[in-house]
């Protein structure tokens, strides 16, 4: 008996299995707007047997955006177009997600295909924003750092691309702190040298995460399960690492958080990752055992029974991937037939199974 294609029940929720396709930007919109193409994308992952399908990192604001090309939700047209989106996902047996996000000082940059680095203003570049006006590295922009105004703004455009992400029939909010974007810039030490509330100790850096959380929950119905993304480490001396993050975790918890997707890295270019297969599992294992929350595991996990002993040891309750659903839209049906377990697969497919 599998467990991995045993389902998941959260608040009102139930995902058919426990394999999830991870966010993926795919630097295909333009103003915004989701198209066709993330339709076909997330769409033929909901059709290739995916408990849950998370789409890309959508910006909650403009300036939000990693690239011109992101997807967003700061308008009722953006809502309107995921609309069709997220409901084909649900009609073909998968939970439509979204993942909002907040790019900070990595934002406007060029889509990996089209350019390296910054893009300038003349070009649809944009000022950007972090908790101080430190740059990522020297071929991203020198942020501006935010003012009380601009942190309840930021809190605000999440609460509102929330509540557009209900509307168009997202189940799953997820709020993405990882990977070095504005909310693990304020977490961690080495992006965030704030004086005032938001910086300093644990509780002053984790103070913006914790409000845009509980703005998100103010909107996200009881109903529906809400999860963070985070960064369990920076892989830099003196930076966040996973102790934080567990304490961080512990917070998150009452605020009506009800997973931790557990990644790391992205904050900082000194980070020497030991990358390896499964190599972040351990973070979610230690998240899930000392916080006391579901967590999902991700990165090199990439077969089928490296997913099952995933879930099986407990490490997980969920296993995120990526790029093998890059490669095989149909990993997690194919994942079935190697756990022995009859894939999920719509009808008009049946006969291919
Ligand atoms: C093309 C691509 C785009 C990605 N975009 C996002 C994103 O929008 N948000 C995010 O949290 N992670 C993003 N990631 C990271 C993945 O979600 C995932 O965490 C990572 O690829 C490791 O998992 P894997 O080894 O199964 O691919 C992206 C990865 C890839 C390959």
């Amino acid at each position: 008996m599998s467990v991995l294609f045993q389902p998941f029940a959260q608040r009102s929720l139930t995902l058919r299995n426990r394999l999830v396709v991870s966010p993926m930007c795919q630097y295909s919109a333009r103003d915004g707007l989701p198209g066709d193409w993330h339709l076909v994308h997330l769409g033929s992952r909901a059709v290739g047997g995916a408990g849950a399908v998370v789409a890309e990192a959508t910006a909650v604001s403009p300036e939000g955006r990693i690239s011109p090309e992101d997807t967003g939700l700061w308008n009722d047209a953006q809502a309107e177009a995921w609309a069709r989106i997220a409901a084909f996902v649900r009609a073909n047996g998968a939970v439509p997600a979204v993942q909002l996000a907040h790019a900070g000082r990595k934002a406007s940059t060029y889509a990996p295909w089209l350019g390296r680095g910054a893009v300038p203003p003349g070009e649809g570049g944009w000022t950007v924003v972090a908790p101080s006006a430190l740059a990522y590295d020297d071929l991203h922009p020198r942020p501006q750092a935010l003012d009380e105004a601009g942190i309840a703004k930021v809190v605000d455009d999440f609460r509102q691309a929330a509540r557009r992400a209900l509307a168009a029939g997202f189940e799953i909010a997820e709020v993405h702190a990882a990977h070095g974007y504005l909310l693990h810039q304020f977490l961690s030490p080495l992006s965030n040298r704030r004086e005032d509330r938001y910086g300093g100790d644990f509780d002053g850096r984790a103070r913006l995460l914790l409000e845009v959380v509980a703005a998100v929950r103010e909107v996200w119905p009881d109903r529906l399960p809400l999860w963070v993304r985070l960064s369990a480490t920076d892989w830099v001396e003196g930076g966040w690492d996973v102790d934080q993050s567990v304490e961080l975790a512990r917070r998150l918890a009452p605020l009506g958080v009800d997973l931790i997707d557990v990644s790391s890295g992205g904050l900082d270019p000194a980070q020497r990752i030991e990358v390896g297969p499964g190599y972040q599992v351990p973070f979610a294992r230690r998240v899930r055992a000392e916080a006391g929350i579901a967590t999902g595991a991700v990165g090199l996990i990439e077969t089928a029974q490296q997913a099952e002993a995933v879930v099986a040891a407990g490490d997980a309750d969920l296993v995120l991937a990526g790029r093998a659903f890059l490669r095989d839209p149909y990993f997690a049906a194919h994942a079935a037939q190697a756990l022995g377990v009859e894939p999920p697969t719509p009808p008009q497919y049946l006969r291919g199974w």
